[in-house]
């Protein structure tokens, strides 16, 4: 094993660099809840504003991260600290790296749930429960996997204890090796529903739907989601891929696994697209169903196709693999940090990340649950906790990471240092330095500002 630093290890390869990430981009974000925000903003016109935010915003700041993670080689708050530390910047710029490790712990809180019920929903579906099961029934038995509190925090618990298990192994013992079996299989798993349901479903109405944009339909409600989910879905500003930078072998090339991993993490979101909506069309079920969409709709139109029950196992399969390999990314950072700043074992920080994990995943289990402690009011609104959380990691702490992150590599890394380490040609190295010093801070900006409402569009 090649090391740089005595803290931490790096990825054997490449290769495996590209895995992992791509691991922690593409997860539930993809299969789960960008096919339903796609269906509550009306498709097509949300889907370019996506595909532009990736390009415009999410790339840049993609690189922003890890060439922060690979030369601070550190937990995400520490690199940020040590670079600016390096061209005498402020020292506060570190908080941005901090924030970025809350809000990975946040999502984490409600990520595991999700994930319980997409575990749950392998052995249901498995089970042969949705055999000609109707609406009613189906609906019945999502509203009672997420009303009961034992169910909800036992498959929970289940999720973040292998979690820990996997993570308390190491860097190539436990991550790598993990992404190196999941990944593939969920990318094959992927393809052979997209083409079952692209065969038994209506297809040619979900291209219409996700790709004949009508503008009418875009509110600047949806422009906010598309860039929040623009970087969840890259996983950025949540520490992950600074603290995947900081594992990077030198001779690797930042742009270019950077293009790969957004490529991979698009392409996978829109196959998710094709896979899903071609049933939901087929059987006249509701694109804007919400969080419930694939847990309420899919089931009941595997358990009237062909082959379905296995199928329908396949899927549930696939989406717990993509939401492992993400999991996995978001208790890293906090891990990692544990053993830089107590000198705790890999495997104490394990334990201990993932059991205040449990305790905040409590927050989201008693929001689901309809428990009314879990459930704030505040003037004519209330929102759960499960809410609350999306909310304020997806749609304030995300975009305001970004923005802190691409100011901080645009403005206060030296440019020499920033072109050595990007190796781009000059055209291509001014475009990405102004997208950093200036696009992407005034996208964010604007369309922040709006949502706090500072600006009125
Ligand atoms: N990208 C993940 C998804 O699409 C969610 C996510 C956001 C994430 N931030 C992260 C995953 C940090 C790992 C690490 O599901």
């Amino acid at each position: 094993m090649s090391n740089t630093d005595k803290t931490h290890a790096q990825w054997s390869n490449r290769f495996a660099y590209i895995l992992a990430a791509t691991g922690a981009a593409v997860g539930l974000g993809n299969i789960w809840k960008f096919p339903y925000i796609m269906g509550e903003n009306g498709g097509g016109a949300f889907v370019l504003v996506y595909l532009f935010c990736i390009a415009i915003v999410g790339i840049p700041v993609m690189i922003a991260e890890v060439y922060l993670g690979k030369t601070g080689r550190q937990s995400p708050m520490r690199a940020l600290g040590q670079v600016a530390a390096k061209y005498a910047a402020a020292p506060a710029w570190k908080y941005a790296g901090g924030m970025g490790v809350l809000a990975g712990y946040l999502i984490l809180s409600f990520y595991a749930v999700i994930a319980g019920w997409a575990c749950a929903y392998v052995i249901e579906t498995a089970q042969g429960q949705f055999i000609n099961a109707t609406p009613a029934e189906v609906k019945s038995s999502f509203d009672s996997l997420t009303s009961s509190a034992p169910k909800l925090i036992a498959w929970t618990s289940f999720m973040l204890l292998v979690t820990v298990a996997v993570v308390a192994k190491g860097l190539q013992k436990g991550l790598e090796r993990c992404v190196r079996y999941m990944m593939p299989a969920m990318f094959l798993l992927l393809l052979i529903i997209a083409g079952y349901s692209a065969s038994y479903g209506e297809f040619a109405q979900t291209l219409q739907f996700m790709f004949a944009p009508d503008f009418s339909k875009l509110t600047i409600d949806a422009v906010l989601e598309a860039l929040g989910h623009s970087f969840f879905t890259l996983s950025l500003a949540s520490g992950v891929m600074i603290m995947y930078g900081a594992y990077l072998p030198n001779n690797t090339s930042i742009v270019k696994t950077s293009m790969w991993i957004a490529l991979a993490d698009t392409m996978v979101a829109l196959i998710a697209g094709i896979a899903i909506f071609p049933i939901v069309f087929a059987n006249g079920l509701e694109p804007s169903a919400g969080p419930g969409l694939i847990f309420q709709t899919l089931p009941l139109a595997f358990g009237h196709m062909p082959a379905g029950q296995f199928i329908g196992s396949l899927f549930f399969i696939m989406l717990v693999f993509a939401a492992f390999t993400s999991a996995i990314a978001l208790i890293e950072s906090s891990v990692a940090w544990l053993v830089e700043k107590k000198g705790f074992s890999r495997i104490t920080s394990a334990a201990l990340s993932g059991f205040g994990l449990w305790l905040l995943s409590l927050l989201s289990v008693f929001s689901f649950t309809g428990a009314s402690w879990a459930e704030l009011h505040w003037f004519e609104s209330s929102m759960n906790f499960f809410e609350i959380i999306d909310y304020l990691t997806a749609k304030i702490m995300l975009p305001l990471g970004g923005f802190f992150i691409a100011l901080f590599v645009g403005w206060c890394v030296k440019k020499q240092d920033l072109a050595m380490e990007l190796k781009l040609s000059s055209l291509m190295f001014l475009i990405c330095s102004n997208l950093l010093k200036f696009i992407s801070p005034l996208i964010i900006l604007i369309v922040f500002l709006n949502l706090i409402g500072v600006l009125k569009f």
